[in-house]
């Protein structure tokens, strides 16, 4: 089954309740929450009050991905009736295993990113503890960029490793993902598809959402 995750970060945040709304009306599976801190990323986003000020809203649940130095210190931030998944960067973290606890020990599933240059392998220790694996199809810190075709590699060698092993993990890619490359990204593998401006800069948000999906899951059949 896809899921479709549509990013905030290219929202019109004057107009931000609203089109989570939309997007959440449309079926989208989660909100996903680009959380940048201008260190991590050369970019600033928004922080945990942002998202919980949607809180009231009726949304689907928060994909939080944070794309922030020292996550552990902000994680109980993050964690809301909606938070289904916190995810960190392994670049990030320097007690990996640590902080995948740390985000269990709060109630939420654990998501680990790898950015582009980062090789599956180095998640080789921890597989059988996280809920999900975020791979970065562009390099983090904006929303608009274009998908680096290798990266689906990755989804591929993951998606062998757990049919191979049994692990549970679900994988998640993030990054220029559009009604161009979706096709593609679909027959990867991948379960959570993450899309920012593809959604937002779309006429209408709902109906692109179920384009998204319906692209996707063409490929499946
Ligand atoms: C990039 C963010 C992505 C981004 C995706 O650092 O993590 O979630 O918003 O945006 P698009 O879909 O426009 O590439
Ligand atoms: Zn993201």
């Amino acid at each position: 089954m896809i899921k479709i995750a549509p990013s905030m970060l290219s929202a019109d945040f004057a107009r931000l309740g609203e089109q989570i709304e939309e997007i959440s009306r449309a079926g989208s599976d989660y909100v996903h929450v680009d959380v940048m801190d201008g260190h991590f990323v050369p970019n600033i986003s928004f922080g945990a009050s942002v998202m919980k000020s949607l809180n009231k809203l009726e949304s689907a649940p928060y994909d939080v991905h944070l794309m922030i130095e020292n996550p552990d210190q902000y994680l109980e931030d993050f964690v809301t009736d909606k938070t289904e998944f916190i995810c960190v960067h392994q670049e990030a973290c320097t007690h990996l295993s640590r902080t995948i606890q740390h985000i269990k020990s709060c109630g939420v599933k654990a998501g680990v990113a790898l950015n582009p240059a980062t090789p599956v392998v180095i998640l080789e220790e921890v597989l059988s503890d996280v809920d999900m694996i975020l791979i970065m199809s562009v390099n983090p810190g904006f929303g608009g960029q274009s998908l680096i075709p290798s990266t689906l590699n990755k989804i591929r060698r993951l998606d062998s490793l757990r049919k191979q092993e049994g692990f549970k993990y679900e994988i998640e890619i993030d990054g220029g993902v559009n009604l161009n490359t979706i096709a593609d990204v679909s027959a990867s593998g991948v379960d959570i598809m993450v899309a920012g401006s593809a959604v937002f800069k779309a006429d209408d948000l709902g109906a692109h959402v179920k384009e998204l999906r319906a692209a996707a899951e063409a490929v499946r059949k």
